[in-house]
Parts: structure tokens; sequence; C-alpha cells
């Protein structure tokens, strides 16, 4: 019989492809996504496997302690928790909704799981909770928490309360730290799907600072099939880095895109710096392949090509995003086609 595997934040960029890559490639699972459909929440990331008799989609939040708890009634023999507020910038002009969500709503999830007796929980945490590195050094398992952002406060702030989940209570939980994701379905405020919509539709492309902070780039299949080892074969209690090997400054992974899509340098405009940018961030890996057989397959070279090949592809996809229309997918499709009120 297949195992219940309750995914939170499914309906996200990276959550959207573990869904879809678990679909296709593990049939040990079956799948409830639970999404709020925040603004970065958007079904139609998984408009194609909607139907799967593997999948079920239920909206609702993290947070709301009833629903988890009756959805986990149910059983469920894994969660992935991937639902979170996830972007930098927005953490600094709102950052309370950023400790809602990824502490509080975190928090919900471990004490519904410890109390229904969850097997195994996987906490989706970023390397961003290690702070930012000098020219030299990778961030290793061990490396102190120093957060600087708001969004990375309250993701280390998660990472904590599972740990202590654990070291108090025994619970089974595991945490992921990555790097920065690219590649299909990321929403168009992230620098990489921002710039190739900006320079498809000839407007700038917004560099912050002097352009040389410096990010460890991973295709986002690459990610998920570390995810899913974690899920497998991860020892509980224990950290997991996952990262690319792939080191490079902004105004380097900038004029890629240009390059790629024949479009012009003077489309790149500097502008005042975000406020406490992180300099440089770069994983080293070696737990995750020596434990657990994971290693990075897809080049930065072959991941760009695709991923600036799929949004050139999938332009209505972005389009109704920067417009506002994919909100309407839920009232307007899905409840209809599914017998929803809502
Ligand atoms: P995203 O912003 O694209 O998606 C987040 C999803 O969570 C959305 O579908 C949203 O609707 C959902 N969500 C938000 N609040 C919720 C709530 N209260 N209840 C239920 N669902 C809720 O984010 P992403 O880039 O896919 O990142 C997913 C996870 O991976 C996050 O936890 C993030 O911290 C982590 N992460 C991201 C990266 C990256 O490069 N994007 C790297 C490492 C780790
Ligand atoms: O490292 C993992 C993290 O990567 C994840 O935990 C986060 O959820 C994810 O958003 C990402 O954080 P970053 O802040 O690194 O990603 P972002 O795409 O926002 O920015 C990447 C770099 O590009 C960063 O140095 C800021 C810069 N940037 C970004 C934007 C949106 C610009 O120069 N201009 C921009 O318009």
């Amino acid at each position: 019989m297949a195992q219940k595997m309750l995914v939170t934040g499914g309906c996200g960029f990276i959550g959207s492809n573990f869904v879809r890559h678990i679909l296709a490639n593990n049939d040990r699972y079956e799948i409830v996504n639970l999404d709020t459909l925040t603004y970065a929440g958007n079904l139609e990331n998984l408009r194609d496997v909607e139907n799967h008799p593997r999948y079920t989609f239920v909206k609702g939040d993290i947070c709301d302690e009833d629903l988890v708890n009756r959805l986990l009634a149910d059983g469920a023999d894994v969660i992935v928790n991937f639902a979170a507020e996830s972007h930098v910038d927005r953490s600094i002009t709102d950052p309370g909704v950023f400790v809602r969500v990824n502490v509080l709503g975190t928090q919900t999830l471990l004490a519904a799981a410890k109390e229904h007796g969850v097997p195994r929980f996987v906490q989706i945490s970023t390397d961003e909770v290690y702070g930012s590195l000098g020219p030299e050094g990778l961030f290793t398992e061990e490396t102190p928490l120093q957060p600087n952002s708001p969004y990375s406060a309250a993701k280390a702030g998660a990472d904590l309360l599972v740990r202590a989940y654990h070291q108090t209570y025994g619970f089974p939980g595991l945490i992921t730290r990555c790097s920065n994701n690219y590649g299909p379905y990321q929403f168009p405020e992230k620098l990489i799907p921002l710039f190739i919509s900006n320079a498809l539709e000839d407007k700038p492309l917004p560099l912050y600072g002097d352009g040389m902070n410096v990010r460890d780039w991973i295709y986002v299949d690459d990610h998920c099939r570390g995810i899913e080892a974690v899920v497998e074969k991860g020892r509980p209690g224990e950290v997991y880095n996952i990262g690319g090997n792939n080191e490079l400054a902004n105004v380097t992974i900038t004029k890629e895109i240009l390059k790629q899509l024949g479009k012009p340098e003077s489309l790149i405009t500097f502008v005042k710096d975000r406020p406490g940018h992180d300099r440089r961030y770069a994983i080293d890996s070696t737990k995750i392949q020596t434990e657990l057989g994971w290693q990075p397959t897809v080049s930065l070279a072959d991941g760009m090509a695709r991923t600036v090949q799929w949004y050139q592809d999938h332009r209505e996809w972005w389009e109704r995003i920067k417009s506002g229309e994919y909100m309407e997918y839920y009232d307007r499709h899905y409840c209809q086609a599914h017998g929803l009120k809502e």
C-alpha cells in the first residue's frame, strides 16, 4: 500500500516541482498537498497532475491547528514542510507574516505531528540561516546559524524548533538546507525568473548594489531528488546541506541570461542595494553525498539553457502572474472542475 505524504506549500516553486517529481518517479507515495494559496501559491503550477490518482489538494493554512489535526487524524507517514514566506525583500518590508508562517506555522505542524505520532518530518530550510560568507570557505552543517534577514531569521527559528523537538521529545525531525534554486515555475520576483521575463519584455533588470554578490545555484530537480533521498534514507535529528557547486556573481548570471536571449547589456540597471544583503553563499554538500548517495546532476550551462527556454515557451504562465490573473484560477476553474463551493 502507498505511504501517505503530507506536502505543505506544494503550489509554490519547489513544492510543485517536488510533487510532480514524486508522482512521476516514486509510486510508493500518495500525496496530500496543503497550501493556503498566498500570492506565491499557484494552482496552475500543478494543473497537469491535478487529477492524478495519487494526488489530493487541500486549500488551507499550516497555522490552522484544527485543520492540521484533522488532516493528520487520517494518518500520515511523512510530512515535508515547504510552506513558507520565501522572499527576502518582502521580509524586509513586512517581517511579521514571516514569523507567523515560518515559525508559528512550523510549530503548529510539529505539535500536531507529535500528537499523531507521525514517524517522519522533513523541514525544508535554507542555506541563508548560516548568514554570509567572505570570499573563502563553505557552509557545512556545523556552521553556526547567523541569519541576517527577517526571512532567514524566521527560517532559523523553525530549524531550532525542529531540533528542539528531536532533543526534547525524540521527535523524528530532519532538516535540509539548500542553496539558491532555479528552474520552471519560479515566481517572477526572484532574480532569475524576474530577469528572464523582464528581458523578454525589454524592461530594465534591476541589479542590487555592485552586482558582485555570489549565490550557489542549483537546478530545482536536483534539489527535489535530494529531498527525496532525505525523506527515504536520512537519519532523524540530522541536518543535510544541499548545493549545486555553481557559484556565480549576480552580474555574471545576468549577462548570461541576456546573452542567451540575444538582448543588450544596456538593460542592466544598477539600483540601491538590499539592506543587510548577504555577500556570498556556498554550500559543502559532502554529508548528503557520502551518507545518502545524492549528487547534483544538472550543470549550470544545461540548467540555465533549459530554464531560459522554459520561460520563453511558457510566456502565458508568467504573464498571468505579472497581471494577477493567475489568482482567479482557483475560483474560476479549479472549484468548478472539482465540484467545490469556494
Ligand atoms: P514559494 O514562495 O514559491 O512557495 C511557498 C508556498 O507556500 C506557496 O505555494 C504558498 O502558497 C505556500 N504557503 C505560504 N504560507 C502558507 C501557509 N501559511 N500555509 C500553507 N501554505 C502556505 O517558495 P519556494 O521558493 O518554493 O520555497 C519553498 C521552501 O523552500 C521554503 O520553505 C523556502 O524557505 C525553502 N527554500 C527555498 C529556496 C529557493 O531558492 N527558492 C532555497 C532553499 C530553501
Ligand atoms: O539561498 C537560498 C535562498 O535563495 C532561499 O532561501 C530564498 O527563499 C530564495 O528567495 C533565495 O534568496 P535570495 O535572496 O538569494 O534570492 P533572490 O532571487 O531574491 O536574489 C538573488 C540575488 O540577486 C541576491 O543577491 C539579490 C539579487 N537581486 C535580486 C532581485 C530580486 C538583484 O540584484 N535584483 C533583484 O531584483
